[in-house]
């Protein structure tokens, strides 16, 4: 097992590498009631696994990642009579976590609380870093918090029943990570993506550590965005745009939306073209998509860029590459986003 340690304004966090949800509990020391949220299909799975727990299950799904839920959620603590001394415990993928964490940070004003992600995703990107939302009629994280959970647990034998698309999708936010900030991990996947694909152990642990290492550095120099957190948003504004129009898995989506980043980032940033090759390569090679079908909708995703609503003006401020592992935000105006939407097609 392997343990890092995360440190933000808003608190820290433990994140534990390789350890067993069968020891979940001992996180949760001195806790009176401990409480695990988790969904109907990780319940199925491993819901045998949190023993002295109270199970709180919501459906699957981004529909169901709601201010609704979060009130069928508090409506069952009231039930439970969770109070101050009680511990929440987000057992699941991205749409648990962040869920759980907010829940647990506006329930009696703020419990303790922590993850035990599920998901390579979850596990890479949506356990740490502090953020804690919901959608609301039809804005996706519109509505949230930022707070750290006090523990991370990543269990890697829990993603041995992940299907493999949503371990795609996991995939796309190492490559972003690599992609941003660490150049020997994005060489890494070129070589072994396939050994952490199937879960050796080695190969998964350090694709895991090392993408949460640039989260990490990123995460305590700007928790709450004001700058470089931006980084982390590489391939998210046109990706976004395409999640919400096709319907496409968010990983899917950033995965494209990483290629036109690209090759923006060809054009203003001086990115070589061979690096730009290079991230195609890989994520091609995991089995993501590079490109938008003809029938992908082009101006309904032009026209969800344009409402995006980190619009300033008539340009977009986004995360582009210098090279790989080096990464800075810069003005792209719609027009250039365009041109690039369209060369997606
Ligand atoms: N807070 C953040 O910083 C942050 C960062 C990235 C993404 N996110 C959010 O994360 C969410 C996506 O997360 P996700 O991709 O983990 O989706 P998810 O939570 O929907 O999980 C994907 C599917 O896998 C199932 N599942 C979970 N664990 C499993 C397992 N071990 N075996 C089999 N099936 C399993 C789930 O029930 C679900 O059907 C989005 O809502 C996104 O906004 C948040
Ligand atoms: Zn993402």
């Amino acid at each position: 097992m392997r343990e890092l340690a995360l440190s933000a304004p808003s608190g820290s966090s433990r994140i534990m590498l390789g350890e067993s949800i069968d020891n979940l509990k001992s996180y949760c020391q001195g806790a009176g009631r401990i409480v695990a949220i988790t969904d109907r299909n990780v319940a199925r799975l491993y819901g045998s696994r949190l023993k002295g727990m109270d199970v709180i299950e919501m459906e699957a799904g981004e529909a169901n990642k709601t201010t609704r839920t979060v009130e069928m959620i508090y409506q069952k603590l009231l039930d439970l009579e969770a109070d101050r001394t009680s511990v929440i415990v987000g057992v699941g993928g991205g749409i648990v976590c962040d869920i759980t964490g907010f829940v647990a940070s506006t329930y009696m004003r703020g419990l303790p609380f922590g993850f035990a992600p599920t998901t390579l995703l979850a596990q890479v990107d949506a356990s740490v870093g502090g953020k804690n939302g919901v959608n609301f009629k039809g804005y996706k994280n519109i509505i949230g918090v930022i707070r750290q959970p006090s523990f991370c647990l990543c269990d890697f034998d829990t993603l041995k029943t992940l299907p493999d698309g949503e371990m795609r999708c996991g995939f796309a936010e190492a490559v972003k990570h690599a992609a941003i900030g660490d150049a020997q991990l994005f060489s890494y996947l070129e070589g072994n993506w396939k050994k952490a694909f199937s879960l050796q152990r080695t190969a998964i642990e350090k694709v895991v550590h090392d993408s949460l290492l640039v989260k990490m550095r990123i995460v305590s120099a700007d928790e709450s965005e004001k700058g470089e957190r931006m980084m982390l948003n590489f391939g998210h504004t046109i990706g976004h745009a395409i999640e919400k129009t096709t319907g496409m898995p968010h990983g899917e989506a950033i995965s494209i939306g990483m290629i036109a980043a690209a090759e923006l980032s060809v054009s203003k940033c001086n990115l070589p073209k061979k690096d730009a090759e290079r991230l195609g390569a890989l994520l091609k090679g995991i089995g993501l998509p590079t490109r938008l079908d003809a029938g992908g909708d082009r101006d309904r995703v032009l026209d969800a860029i344009r409402k995006d609503k980190k619009r300033h003006g008539e340009g977009v401020r986004m995360a582009l590459l210098e090279g790989i592992g080096r990464a800075r935000i810069a003005r792209v105006e719609l027009g250039e986003m365009e041109a690039v939407v369209n060369d997606m097609c």
